[in-house]
């Protein structure tokens, strides 16, 4: 038994990795094909033994509207038999296919995966439909695989919301997180307040542009929309038969501008404001005195029957204490309950809502704000802010969905190509969502069974349509879903042939409005004595045509198709031009790289890179390439510390004129130009000098007319964001690139 089972993985391991493509993703744990295949006619025989619970006629369906084959239903022999595992491995399931399909399920919704991989396996060619001969194993690697939905910023109709989830099923996601409610609209019909949606789902204007572009422009149309309790019921039970869970999120305290421009008694202020017309995070926010709380128990009462999951998400991010702090009924709150800061008072308040809907057989799921000022006894957190909020409330023994914005912000631009559209900030590659593991480095691992899985958030601040949608989740989505289903080793470049292969035709037959983002042009740089190496990749090697640049620079073309480009003593900018030609058209990338005095010398870093953006380390600082705006991880170096040390040797003394630093502003990611700098230079290393300067812009010169071998800098980041900004109270990520000195 031993040796079959070493076997069977040899076997799948070779089929994975020598060129037999599994048409299945997310890729299942075992796939073994034994060549030839089995032709399928227009009418497929199933046996009626063993069906599962969801039963013939959802079978006749599936097979009709997504396979194309008409099914007869008999009680001897069939093409398709189903079989019922017990003890097995939760939600796994095994397909057969050699003389019949065989489908072996553990559980109902792990039938329903089969079909959705058999689905997959199935090949239309020529007329004919095949199944190749193979055998599968499969089951998922966590509990919890969600997508979320803000149809707060902007609102998706109910069908829209259905094509959603159809997605979602097909690679094996099961958690729908459904972001209701927010400043800038309020989408659920609650019957004991009807102001909530008669008012708080209309937003008569909205900002134009980025919340960061000035001056602002307000334009309309006015954006509404609102789900009744019955639509609500009908998406419920629509997801229901995928094997997908709702989990509804009504945002609280922070993120209340809706309902408040509806219910403004229930605000610290009582002042009546329109819904939110732009982005941000605001003061306003719901007021922790007991009529609020009543309130909002109430609207979780509506609530609570219309979703049968066990979560139901309270929000609890981005919440500013400014009213909180000047409000006489919060502080009166703090004294009678013996509550200490403002933070206490938050908890105070979610703990109010573990209670309650503790009480009605349901369990409190919310940001990891949540864990400030102590989390309540039966909260579970889902961890955006990096992945510390999960790792601490994992220590604390409570549940945690990972969705860090570095791995899993589908909001955030996926190229670094000035063609996509505007996005809110970050970066967020095909490539690095594939690399996510829900399971953070430096858990003890004890502690991963209180991983129930990871999700991605789709905000839809920039995203005003379907097509966006679209845009914004595919191809991630599907990278998402090999790492929350597949277990073991994954391999992306594997990944992308199958992706190429399989599904990207299968979105394109059904006119998704895919990233192409895969194809564009891709340039790496790495560090040689004397300057760079640059190579310019494509998914297709063959597929690049002509690379153009200066032939008067500093540069040698190598063999290779490489290209190796010198340090220069004064800064020197050179553009590369690369086109490919692919099934897409062609593609062109257009490459800056500064030549300069320290060009491909990294410089030494001693404060510790952070895992979110640690870039290619110190020759981020000196590879050549300035950090892109909107920003994206790969040019810039990303530290979330109080100070940022580094050094940098020359060859021999030079004469500087100066030093040139950059760092990103980028307020609405948290990311904040730093205090001050310090540089310190010396001709042998022992005794130095020091230059302090402010930083008050992105790029900065800083004169030093001196001569120098050494030089040291220290980079000093503020204490805090400041209030009324996101991410107030706390440190700001400080992000820098490219270093030269004239
Ligand atoms: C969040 O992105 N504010 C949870
Ligand atoms: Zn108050």
């Amino acid at each position: 038994m031993k040796y079959f089972v070493l076997f069977i993985f040899i076997i799948a391991l070779s089929s994975k990795y020598l060129g037999q493509l599994c048409p299945i993703i997310p890729h299942p744990t075992t796939y073994v094909t034994t060549g030839g295949s089995m032709v399928l006619e227009n009418l497929i025989s199933v046996n009626k033994a063993n069906l599962p619970t969801f039963g013939e006629d959802f079978i006749k369906l599936f097979f009709a509207n997504e396979i194309g084959l008409n099914v007869a239903f008999i009680n001897e022999g069939g093409q398709v038999k189903f079989k019922q595992l017990s003890n097995a491995y939760p939600d796994s399931y095994s397909i057969d296919v050699k003389e019949n399909i065989v489908i072996s399920y553990s559980s109902p919704a792990s039938c329903f995966y089969a079909l959705q991989s058999l689905k997959q396996l199935i090949q239309t060619e020529s007329n004919s439909i095949e199944i190749p001969f193979c055998f599968i194993s499969d089951e998922p690697k966590f509990v919890w695989r969600g997508m979320h939905l803000d149809v707060s910023r902007h609102f998706f109709s109910v069908s829209e919301v259905k094509q959603y989830l159809d997605w979602m099923a097909r690679y094996k996601f099961n958690s729908f997180h459904w972001h209701l409610t927010d400043d800038q609209g309020w989408r659920i019909e609650i019957k004991a307040y009807p102001k909530l949606t008669e008012i708080g789902s209309i937003r008569e204007k909205t900002l134009v542009g980025h919340a960061s572009s000035k001056p602002e422009i307000y334009q309309g149309p006015a954006e509404k929309g609102f789900y009744t309790q019955e639509e609500i019921k009908e998406v419920v039970e629509y997801a229901n038969k995928l094997f997908i869970t709702v989990v509804p999120e009504i945002e609280m305290p922070g993120h209340a501008r809706a309902a408040l421009a509806a219910y403004p008694e229930f605000s610290c202020t009582g002042v009546q404001m329109p819904v939110a017309q732009t982005w941000g995070v605001f003061d306003e926010i719901f007021c922790s005195k007991d009529e609020t709380i009543q309130f909002l128990q109430s609207i979780l009462s509506e609530v609570v029957p219309l979703f049968p999951g066990k979560y139901i998400h309270i929000g609890g991010d981005e919440a500013p204490k400014t009213n909180w702090k000047k409000c006489q009924n919060c502080q009166a709150q703090m004294k009678k309950n013996g509550l200490k800061s403002e933070e206490e008072l938050q908890s105070y308040f979610i703990q109010k809502m573990d209670k309650y809907l503790t009480s009605k057989g349901k369990t409190l799921i919310g940001w990891d704000e949540i864990l400030e000022g102590g989390l309540s006894d039966n909260a579970a957190v889902m961890s955006w802010r990096g992945t510390e909020g999960g790792i601490e409330a994992a220590k604390q023994h409570h549940y945690v969905v990972m969705s860090p914005g570095s791995h899993c912000y589908f909001d955030h631009y996926q190229s670094d190509r000035k063609t996509e559209p505007l996005a809110i900030g970050g970066y967020t590659s095909l490539e690095k969502v594939y690399s996510f593991n829900p399971i953070p480095e430096g858990l003890p691992s004890s502690l991963d069974p209180f991983i129930l899985g990871g999700q991605a958030n789709l905000w839809t601040e920039y995203i005003a349509d379907w097509k966006q949608v679209e845009y914004m989740i595919f191809p991630r989505m599907i990278a998402l879903s090999e790492a929350l289903w597949t277990a073991g080793e994954r391999d992306y470049t594997h990944f992308l042939e199958r992706l190429e292969k399989y599904e990207l035709p299968y979105l394109k037959s059904k006119n998704v409005n895919y990233s192409k983002a895969i194809y564009y042009l891709k340039s790496e740089v790495v560090s040689e004595s004397n300057g760079i190496e640059i190579d310019f990749e494509a998914i297709d090697s063959s597929s690049i045509i002509t690379v153009d640049y200066d032939k008067s620079a500093d540069v040698t073309q190598r063999k290779n198709g490489k290209f190796r480009i010198f340090k220069t003593k004064r800064p020197n900018m050179l553009r590369f031009v690369a086109k490919s030609k692919t099934a897409q058209g062609i593609d062109t990338l257009k490459l800056d790289i500064l030549q300069h005095r320290t060009l491909g010398q990294p410089w030494i870093i001693e404060t510790p890179l952070s895992s979110s953006y640690p870039g290619k380390g110190g020759l981020t600082l000196s590879d050549g390439t300035l950090g892109a705006r909107p920003w994206n991880g790969k040019e810039w170096l990303g530290f979330n510390v109080k100070e940022v040390k580094m050094s940098i040797e020359l060859n021999e003394k030079q004469k500087l004129d100066g030093i040139y630093l950059s760092f990103l502003s980028a307020e609405s990611s948290w990311i904040h130009l730093p205090e001050k700098v310090l540089i310190e230079y010396s001709n042998n290393g022992e005794s130095w000098k020091t230059k302090e300067f402010r930083v008050t812009k992105e790029l900065n010169h800083y004169v030093l007319n001196k001569k120098a071998k050494f030089i040291r800098l220290t980079v000093v980041n503020k204490d805090s964001i400041e209030d009324g900004k996101p991410g107030s109270g706390h440190l700001p990520w400080l992000f820098m690139d490219e270093i030269w000195m004239d």
